[in-house]
């Protein structure tokens, strides 16, 4: 088929590699020209692992084409895909003008039958008003479909080719048709249904992830006040086949471009048919009392009490700035409000990531970046870990303890061996245990 992935970002690159891979001819229309100018020559805008050899390999078979104008590809295209960002407004309800841009401009340059495909995450029963915005301006036949995204950044490729299951919410048979024959080379469980279903699907899902980050983060708080060990605690309620044990891991709360904007967006969207989500609003809650709970460690491993706590003689080692490891996506990443937090307080930071560091330094100007975790705990008080890349457990903990200024570290993802590092001299602080 002949595509148009409207929105070259996370999930408009990786359709777009796949589905290009897969042998269809695929479009990638963004507004950004700079970033069409840079993706033309192969080069990607984020860090992904494979994308780059997969969008290389597509441009140099000629399946794949990169532009700013609809014009060039919307006419001749069977699907139009749809993944513009829908980020959160102040009051928590999604922003919905990039997408309703892109539906007008997909709209002005129809030609005939076009299914237009939403893989942006939006608020459920707004297909209505997008069809409304269609036919302004365009007088063929069309119809709209959802078709929700389900990849997780650091392993996109992977999630794409063999998802665990694709969602088809369409409102006929020919549309569900096409989206079922596109996706026929994918692996993966079909979920056909209407649109409203499919777009709660979305939401519920990332909505129940985050649910379980939290109920394990009650858990710590728990353990902490009781003496458990929440490692031990959550091994055991996750070999529960029923429950299991994935995104049952406490930490500094969640984060990332989805989890927190979906959870408040279905909060919202939920008020908008009469339902008080009053769950979901407990699991944000628990979120954000993370990271205050976390700041409390801090004060409380270097002797500081409490509220009082004052870090202006405080030199910290922040390790990992990306909302989790294999990304460099620093959008709503805990790691910021932690910084921004010990800035307040006074304190000094050096921070280290693999690859968010330059991201990070538009958002965090104030603080200093090293070059690698070494460097990073030179003379400092305290190591805090935020982001569980792998290779921190690495760190040479002999070598840690003589560059430290004192031997402590906060563990904030649970990542160490509490035993191991304990028995290197080092004071040790981790979550719920
Ligand atoms: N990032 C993820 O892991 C992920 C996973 C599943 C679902 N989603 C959802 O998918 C959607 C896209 O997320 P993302 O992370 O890829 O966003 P992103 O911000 O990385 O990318 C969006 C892209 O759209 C472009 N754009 C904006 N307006 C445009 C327009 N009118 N025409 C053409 N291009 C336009 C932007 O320049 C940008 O390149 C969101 O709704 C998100 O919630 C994201």
């Amino acid at each position: 088929m002949t595509l148009t992935i409207v929105g070259a970002g996370y999930v408009g690159l990786v359709t777009a590699a796949v589905f290009s891979q897969l042998g269809n001819k695929v479009f990638c229309v963004d507004v950004v020209p700079q970033k069409v100018k840079m993706l033309k020559k192969g080069q990607i805008p984020f860090y992904e692992p494979s994308l780059a050899e997969y969008i290389d390999r597509n441009i140099k078979n000629k399946r794949l084409f990169f532009t700013t104008s609809y014009r060039e590809s919307v006419p001749n295209s069977q699907v139009v895909f749809i993944c513009v960002g829908t980020p959160p407004k102040s009051d928590g309800e999604a922003d919905l003008s990039y997408l309703f841009a892109a539906v007008e401009q997909t709209a002005k340059n129809l030609k005939g039958y076009t299914l237009i495909a939403i893989k942006s995450t939006i608020p459920i029963g707004f297909e209505d008003d997008l069809e409304d915005t269609v036919k302004k301006y365009a007088k063929v036949k069309f119809e709209f479909a959802a078709n929700p995204e389900f990849l997780r950044e650091g392993t996109a490729i992977e999630d794409t080719l063999h998802p665990d299951r694709i969602v088809i919410g369409t409102a006929s048979k020919k549309g569900q048709k096409i989206l079922l024959q596109l996706h026929a080379p994918i692996s993966g469980q079909r979920i056909i249904c209407d649109i409203r279903s499919a777009q709660l699907i979305k939401y519920a899902s990332n909505s129940l992830l985050a649910t379980k980050v939290s109920f394990a983060n009650a858990i710590a708080t728990l353990c902490e006040k009781t003496g458990a060990d929440v490692e031990k605690v959550l091994e055991g309620v996750g070999a529960d086949k029923r429950i299991g044990r994935s995104f049952l891991y406490p930490g500094v709360g969640y984060g990332g471009s989805c989890l927190p904007k979906d959870v408040l967006a279905f909060i919202a969207t939920s008020r908008h048919f009469d339902y008080d989500f009053q769950l979901l609003k407990a699991v944000d809650d628990i979120n954000e009392g993370q990271i205050e709970s976390f700041i409390n460690k801090v004060k409380k491993a270097l002797g500081l009490k409490g509220d009082i706590g004052n870090l202006s003689q405080v030199k910290v080692a922040v390790l990992g700035l990306a909302f989790k490891p294999n990304t460099d996506d620093m959008r709503d990443a805990p790691s910021v409000k932690i910084i921004n937090h010990l800035l307040d307080l006074g304190a000094q930071v050096t921070a280290y990531d693999p690859q968010a560091m330059e991201n990070a330094k538009r958002i965090l100007p104030k603080i200093e970046y090293a070059k690698d975790v070494y460097s990073a705990i030179k003379d400092k008080d305290v190591m805090v870990v935020v982001t569980e890349w792998p290779q921190f457990s690495q760190i040479d903990l002999a070598r840690a303890k003589k560059l430290l200024r004192r031997p402590i570290i906060i563990d904030g993802r649970n990542m160490f061996d509490r035993e191991k590092v304990k028995e290197s001299g080092f004071s040790y602080f981790g979550i719920g245990r």
